[in-house]
């Protein structure tokens, strides 16, 4: 057979993360702190919810926009925690993992040639899905001396073309644990307006913060007709391999969104949802907890990294992420996480994954238990050295 496949299989690729996820799936002893992956277990009244889901016999489709329970728990929680209001029926979709929210967003927004603005560093599946859609990612810089927090407008400025369609905001931010303050939404805002751009609000990490200074997007202004919020269930309730996450944008873009959620999975997965409606309504007391062990883990792992010879990292503000420079010791970051893998066993994800400005850096994760951290910080200790 003469095989063909179509020539988007040549410009889009495994991402680097999943690409040093499967290799260490596949490598014993390793202490593993690349995955952004709560290991936690999901909370056990989202557990009984699902329980209740199965034993109710709810195994048929529900609409392409999720069901209405789920889209009315996450107005309650969106109105709860933040005092934000939107209509359940028109203005939210319930999709498979923020993941999906940014691919179905993506291909209803961008189509060959329009430009797509992504934060550097910032999860690459950006430009992934970016290239997917025929459009052209676009690297910002965020501007490292502030611990990656605040953007370079002025760069920014110098980088927008009559074919930007869309910028995204990661915030928190993965890979660096950066927040975007007030002060810098309201800029992007204004940018956003000034350049009639559409602003995606990547907020997967929102519950996941060590401070006060996140604030969702849609709190911040009244014309929310052009900012579109994506969320996940993953992170701030354990439940990754749930697949739940969701939009909230203008009913025009939801009404896109749903019609290509129809194509590529009819629906989000009904027992998921259900467990997810539950999660968004319920108690939300194992997040606070999950929220206090990642800052007893961040206060640990922060400190303990700045004392090995070479690592030098911000104390993040949000997400599970340490973003370590490690310059002094190599220039190709790439390398040296082969080597932290093959020699001191313990993995961690090149920071030139996540653009350019990551070059020199690594992630590491703290989203895993204390004694794979205290036992990760040992082996790089004496690989490495101390300070
Ligand atoms: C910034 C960011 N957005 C979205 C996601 C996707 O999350 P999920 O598809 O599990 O909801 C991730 C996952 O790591 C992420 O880091």
């Amino acid at each position: 057979m003469s095989r063909s496949f179509a020539k988007r299989t040549t410009s889009v690729k495994l991402s680097p993360i999943r690409e040093v996820f499967e290799m260490a799936s596949r490598t014993p002893g390793l202490v593993r702190l690349e995955v952004g992956q709560p290991d936690f277990a999901t909370p056990q009244h989202i557990l009984d919810a699902a329980k209740d889901a199965l034993a109710g016999g709810h195994f048929g489709y529900s609409s392409s926009s999720g069901s209405e329970e789920a889209r009315k728990a996450l107005l309650q929680r969106m109105q709860e925690d933040y005092g934000i209001s939107f209509d359940p029926a028109s203005q939210a979709i319930i999709t498979v993992g923020a993941s999906a929210a940014l691919y179905l967003t993506l291909h209803a927004l961008v189509e060959d040639g329009d430009e797509v603005l992504r934060p550097d560093p910032g999860w690459a599946q950006y430009d992934g899905v970016t290239i997917d859609c025929g459009g052209t990612p676009v690297l910002y810089p965020l501007e490292e001396a502030s611990g990656f927090k605040t953007i370079d407008f002025d760069a920014l400025e110098k980088l927008v073309t009559p074919r930007t369609k869309v910028m995204i905001l990661c915030n928190p931010n993965n890979p660096t644990g950066g927040v975007l303050g007030r002060q810098q939404l309201l800029k992007a805002y204004e940018f956003a307006v000034d350049h009639d751009l559409y602003l995606i609000a990547d907020e997967a990490y929102s519950a996941i913060i060590y401070g006060d200074s996140f604030v969702p997007m849609l709190q911040l202004v009244d014309d929310k007709s052009r900012i579109i919020t994506l969320g996940s269930a993953s992170k701030n309730y354990a439940m990754c391999g749930w697949r739940m996450g969701f939009v909230i944008a203008d009913a025009e873009i939801c009404s896109h969104i749903s019609v290509f959620q129809s194509l590529t999975n009819l629906c989000p997965p009904v027992l998921s949802m259900m467990a997810y409606a539950a999660a968004l309504s319920g108690p939300q007391d194992a997040t606070v907890a999950m929220r206090q062990e990642y800052t007893r883990r961040r206060e640990y792992f922060i400190k303990a990294l700045n004392e090995i010879r070479g690592f030098h990292c911000h104390a993040p503000e949000g997400a599970f992420y340490a973003f370590v420079d490690v310059s002094e010791l190599t220039n190709d970051d790439v390398a040296f996480c082969k080597q932290l893998i093959q020699e001191v066993k313990v993995t961690g994800i090149p920071g030139s994954s996540f653009g350019p400005q990551g070059k020199g850096h690594v992630r590491f994760s703290y989203a895993a238990s204390m004694e794979s951290l205290q036992e990760g910080i040992r082996r790089l200790k004496a690989a490495f050295g101390e300070k």
